[in-house]
């Protein structure tokens, strides 16, 4: 009974929050965050009370949240949490599996066999490719680029299991000028040097030059990206695919957002060619509105997946297509739960949807910043806006000013040497009245400026 108690208790705060997210300041203010001073407590020596240990979470947690699962949210590319997703993640929590194969949950296997095909169906690629279902596209990166490793050495006649890397033939690695940091932490990990990673020039809207791209050989791996993180630019995937299957190297896509551009007809073209890399990376818990942590690491060659991934053991054997033996973890959770039940409820149109609202969302942001008196930076390609005011200073200052306005919230980063400050529209909840509140707080900032520093 007890446990019931705590459970809904948990469930009306959550309920309490969720009906608040239109109205809290998007990112905190000061005193709830110097209330965050609260959990600076000694570790207990004995039991406590649960309910109190939950109270204190949401009584002071609460407050000092981004509310990235509002309408508001513009920073990163960072979505909300559909009903749906949140539903059946409560759900599945309430199930507790251990996801590793058809043994430890036949249930988890089952739906995270049909979110995999589901998932391939609506980004279109390689029906028989293997799906794993990891906790974020930088953990998938990795599981993708270590099966591609492998297989590039075992082609050239290298055992790499057996033998590892002392000794082995040179990988050489390929990546984009403007390679998302996730993918250089992902090859730093796996002992790619990052001097000796090759860079590929990108052209003025960041996408790299397929006249320029550097020699591949058949140990190559060339990495592309389908949403580059500033612009939202995809690199040109045909012509480049085209040059890496003459050389025989391996591509990986890192698509952690831009890729759902596939599942939206409006925007599909920018997708061309994808479907001929070898791996792909996505997100769930970015644009299709999933919770964290729910991403997708997606090989061409499911048994090349399988035999690099492999992790039977003599009291644990399993299907080679069980997440445990496609991706990192031994034990986990079922993050394709989520993604199936949004893709089962959206459907492939509410998906395309989805994708285009924000799309034109971020059209209409774009289009109204240079008459608010704002620079920017390139037209936009899919959610991103990229933009400055006309001095460094004034730039930083606006995203000062945007911030404690509480009414929206976007991050700053930095565009051909100079800050410059970005907006992601990838909130299922933000509607064209949160698109009026972003510009109406832009004008006001704006004008701020001018007043203190005309
Ligand atoms: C283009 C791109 N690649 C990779 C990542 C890393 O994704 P994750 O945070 O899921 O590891 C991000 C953003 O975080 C991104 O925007």
């Amino acid at each position: 009974m007890e446990e019931q108690q705590l459970l809904s208790d948990a469930e009306a705060r959550a309920a309490r929050y969720i009906s608040k997210v239109e109205d809290m300041p998007v990112f905190p203010d000061s005193a709830s965050l110097q209330q965050l001073a609260r959990f600076d407590e000694p570790l207990p020596d004995g039991a406590g009370s649960a309910k109190d240990t939950l109270a204190l979470l949401d009584e002071t947690g609460s407050a000092a949240t981004t509310v990235s699962n509002g309408p508001r949210y513009f920073g990163f590319v960072i979505g909300a949490t559909l009903p749906i997703a949140a539903a059946a993640q409560r759900l599945a929590l309430a199930w507790d599996q251990c996801a590793s194969s058809q043994v430890n949950s036949p249930v988890a296997d089952k739906i995270e066999k049909v979110a995999a095909q589901w998932l391939l169906e609506i980004l279109d690629l390689p029906r028989e490719s293997g799906v794993a279902f990891g906790t974020s596209a930088t953990a998938s990166t990795l599981v993708c680029l270590s099966v591609a490793r492998r297989e590039l050495l075992n082609k050239c006649g290298w055992d790499f299991d057996a033998m590892g890397l002392q000794g082995a033939p040179e990988i050489k690695v390929v990546v984009s000028e403007l390679a998302h940091i996730t993918v250089l932490k992902a090859l730093r990990i796996l002992g790619f040097g990052q001097a000796r990673l090759i860079k590929a020039p990108v052209d003025n809207a960041g996408r790299i030059d397929p006249a320029r791209l550097p020699a591949l050989d058949a140990q190559t791996i060339l990495c592309l990206q389908a949403g580059e993180v500033n612009t939202g630019s995809f690199d040109p995937f045909a012509p480049l695919i085209e040059k890496a299957k003459q050389a025989d190297a391996w591509v990986h896509v890192d698509g952690a957002f831009g890729l759902w551009a596939r599942a939206a007809p409006a925007k599909r073209e920018l997708t061309t060619g994808v479907d001929g890399a070898d791996s792909w990376t996505t997100d769930g818990h970015k644009w299709l509105n999933t919770p964290y942590d729910g991403a997708a690491g997606i090989c061409r060659d499911r048994d090349a997946m399988a035999a690099a991934m492999n992790s039977d053991a003599v009291y644990s054997t399993a299907s080679p297509e069980s997440q445990k033996n496609l991706g990192i973890e031994f034990s986990r959770s079922a993050r394709g739960i989520p993604i199936w039940a949004v893709l089962r409820t959206l459907g492939r149109t509410g998906v395309a949807d989805l994708i285009e609202r924000h799309c034109a969302m971020a059209d209409r942001v774009a289009q109204a910043l240079p008459s608010l008196g704002f620079e920017l930076l390139c037209d936009p390609v899919l959610n991103q806006v990229l933009f400055r005011c006309a001095t460094v200073d004034q730039t930083k200052e606006l995203q000062q000013l945007v911030e404690r306005s509480g009414k929206v919230w976007f991050g700053t980063t930095v565009w051909n040497g100079k800050p410059a400050l970005r907006i992601s529209v990838s909130s299922w909840r933000t509607s064209d009245e949160d698109i009026d509140i972003l510009l109406n707080t832009l004008q006001s900032a704006r004008e701020s400026l001018e007043t203190v520093n005309p």
